[in-house]
């Protein structure tokens, strides 16, 4: 195992636990949105988000625990769009994170109670969070708008599931930057500049935390297209080979796996020299982004 890779399962394991405390279990009937929702968040999942938000923070010197509940508020809020990506009107997939989507476990309605759910809890746990005031407000509205339909993830679900192979575009690149800067950009640029507004930074550097994790988030959705095309699909935890059948729009899809790969590896080498602002603090986010490359789930 890499260090890297070494450092993300101890931080998961210790994220996982934390998580955990905000969903008693209960069998009452009114409870069943929220044991979805325990059920999809509490097992599996990569963590990258809250893990970014928290090494970002940590540039600045900010504690874990404080840090915590914003990072929770943040993976609850990817669960969400996850468990809603996976519905049968959407990407129609049976598997996430190793198990039976949220609607094969339990019911469609279900699914789409418990993505509400999360959605909605998220805002109330980031807003616990023992921190400023001010602070609360202002990643409260960096969060509205990250996951929002205007210029945020559901705008970038809305483009990925309208704008298919069958489309004639004039220019495929920037349409497919687009749609991945929007539904998977910013669900990664907002734990950057969260980490920036938690540990106070000047707004030179968090300019450079945001230009970094746009090439990040690109990056990112690259390789899980890549790993669409040729994971293990025990170890990525979902049904692979489905882009193709859905005739998705993608870096793969345009450009094939190799090229796509090259793109990805020349954002992360930029981004990796963005970080050189912060010498030697960011050794573990530099592990990170390259990470971003490796992954094979
Ligand atoms: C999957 O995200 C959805 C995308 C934006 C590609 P992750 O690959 O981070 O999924 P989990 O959270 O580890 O399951
Ligand atoms: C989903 O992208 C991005 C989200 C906003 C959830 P994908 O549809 O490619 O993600 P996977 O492959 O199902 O995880
Ligand atoms: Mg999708
Ligand atoms: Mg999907
Ligand atoms: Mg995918």
């Amino acid at each position: 195992m890499s260090e890297i890779e070494t450092v993300l399962n101890a931080y998961a394991e210790r994220f996982n636990r934390d998580l955990a405390a905000y969903f008693p279990s209960s069998d009452a009937p009114e409870r069943r949105a929220a044991k979805a929702m325990a059920y999809s968040l509490l097992n599996g999942g990569k963590r990258l988000r809250p893990f970014l938000l928290h090494e970002t923070a940590a540039l600045f010197g900010m504690a874990y625990d404080k840090a915590f509940p914003v990072a929770a508020s943040l993976e609850m809020l990817h669960t969400y769009s996850l468990i809603h990506d996976d519905l049968p009107a959407m990407d129609n997939d049976d598997l996430r994170r190793g198990r039976p989507t949220c609607h094969k476990a339990f019911d469609e309605a279900t699914a789409i109670l418990a993505g509400d759910g999360l959605l909605t809890y998220a805002f109330e746990v980031l807003n616990t969070a023992d921190i400023p005031a001010a602070q609360k407000v202002e990643l409260t509205l960096l969060l509205s708008r990250a996951a929002g339909a205007f210029d945020g993830m559901i705008a970038g679900q809305v483009l990925d599931l309208y704008t298919d192979t069958h489309h004639e575009l004039a220019n495929p690149e920037e349409v497919i930057k687009h749609t991945e800067a929007l539904k998977t950009g910013c669900l990664l640029r907002y734990p950057c500049e969260a980490g920036a507004v938690l540990g106070g930074a000047g707004e030179e550097e968090r300019q450079i935390l945001i230009r970094f994790s746009r090439n990040l988030g690109i990056a990112f959705q690259i390789t899980d297209d890549v790993l669409d095309v040729e994971g293990d699909e025990k170890l990525v935890g979902k049904t692979l080979q489905k882009d193709k059948k859905q005739h998705k729009l993608n870096f793969v899809s345009i450009y094939g796996v190799e090229r796509a790969k090259k793109i990805a590896s020349d954002l992360i080498n930029e981004a990796e020299e963005l970080l050189s602002a912060f010498n030697p603090r960011a050794e573990r986010l530099k592990m990170l982004s390259r990470y971003f490359l490796t992954r094979n789930h």
